[in-house]
């Protein structure tokens, strides 16, 4: 840590941010949201619904705020609690767009331009990619510091994200003759389920932009089909090992006790110490058992936030008011400290 992280000392607070596109699938849940929930009962928390960055690629305007909606009723059902935690849509909140523009002129564009997720995104055609997919990080960034988070649970492909964001912290606190003022957030990247791997390529992470729907499991899947899809997820012939070295070179065997693991709250040892030498003919029918056992009351809950969207909205305008209160202040000192009028 830098001498400037040592002179903050205000409060711990934990932000995180998922966008509102497609739906949720188990890599999001394990790697995720088990730890959101957890945390929640150790430090207040700020969980943000990405609107904003969403539109840095084209959208439907139609069906926009019900993705959010969408996406709050998963994170609901998953057990984040409102009276505790803020759920809130970032665009409902004006201090994220208000310091993104400052931090954009902190940020360097060297720096932006070694972003690897912009790379990936924009693809070839980087020249018709929209400004804002370039500046993303740095949205993030500002999304994290608006609130002074200091701590952000996110999978292993944030991680570079969140460099940039302790980068832009350090260069405004020296900038602008302010030590302190923002802490450098910490990403918090935990857990077997850090990484969950499509269940059709044990080498490529389960994702919601993979063309096949079989690859992954839903939130919203109902028994039967997260049974089909485990029955279908590729395998291999050989008996599974008794032995967590066994599972070296077998990236399909390994990410099914794998997830069963964590579904189990076991270690892979534990897992293997009971299946091994079975076959997938057993083994994954007792996965489908256990997925369906653990999935299905989310789902479920999830259904039931989604049937009655008025309730979800209340949660989110009730998320936004108390992160408007977090943030006003912060964006009316960060006025100040950058000499706006009127500030
Ligand atoms: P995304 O679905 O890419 O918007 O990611 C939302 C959150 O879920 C981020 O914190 C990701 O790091 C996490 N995540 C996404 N896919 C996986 C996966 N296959 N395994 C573990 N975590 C994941
Ligand atoms: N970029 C993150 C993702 O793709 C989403 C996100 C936006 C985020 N703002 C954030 C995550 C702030 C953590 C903190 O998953």
């Amino acid at each position: 840590m830098s001498d400037d992280s040592k002179s903050y000392d205000g409060p711990e607070r934990v932000f995180s941010g998922m966008q509102p596109s497609g739906d949720l699938h188990l890599g999001n849940y394990l790697g995720a949201l088990i730890n959101w929930v957890r945390l929640q009962d150790e430090h207040e928390c700020v969980y943000c619904i990405v609107d904003m960055h969403a539109i840095t690629v084209p959208q439907d305007p139609k069906k926009l705020a019900s993705q959010t909606r969408e996406i709050a009723s998963a994170w609901l059902a998953a057990g984040i609690d409102p009276e505790r935690a803020m759920v809130y849509a970032q665009s409902s909140v004006p201090a994220h767009a208000q310091l993104a523009w400052i931090f954009n002129c902190v940020a360097r564009m060297g720096w932006v331009e070694r972003m690897t997720q912009f790379k990936d995104k924009a693809g070839k055609d980087s020249e018709r990619a929209s400004v804002g997919l370039f500046t993303y990080p740095v949205l993030q960034a500002a999304d994290i510091l608006a609130f002074k988070g200091t701590h952000v649970p996110v999978g292993e492909d944030q991680k570079q994200h969140l460099e940039l964001s302790r980068d832009i912290a350090e260069k405004f606190n020296r900038d602008f003759d302010a030590p302190g003022f923002f802490p450098q957030p910490e990403p918090l990247i935990q857990g077997p389920g850090a990484r969950i791997m499509s269940l059709k390529d044990g080498t490529k992470k389960m994702s919601k932009s993979d063309p096949s729907d079989l690859s992954r499991i839903n939130l919203i899947d109902d028994a039967d089909t997260i049974a089909k899809k485990i029955k279908k997820a590729k395998s291999d012939s050989d008996a599974l090992p008794s032995e967590t070295e066994g599972l070296e070179g077998r990236p399909e065997a390994a990410n099914l006790v794998g997830i069963y693991a964590v579904l189990a709250g076991q270690t892979t040892a534990q897992v293997l110490s009971e299946f091994g030498g079975d076959g997938f003919g057993r083994f994954k029918p007792a996965l489908a058992e256990l997925a369906v056992e653990k999935l299905s009351p989310i789902t479920s809950a999830m259904r039931d936030y989604m049937a009655d969207p008025a309730q979800v909205d209340r949660i989110l305008e009730q998320g936004a008011a108390r992160a408007r209160d977090i943030s006003e202040p912060i964006l009316a000192e960060v006025r100040r400290i950058v000499g706006f009028w009127g500030s």
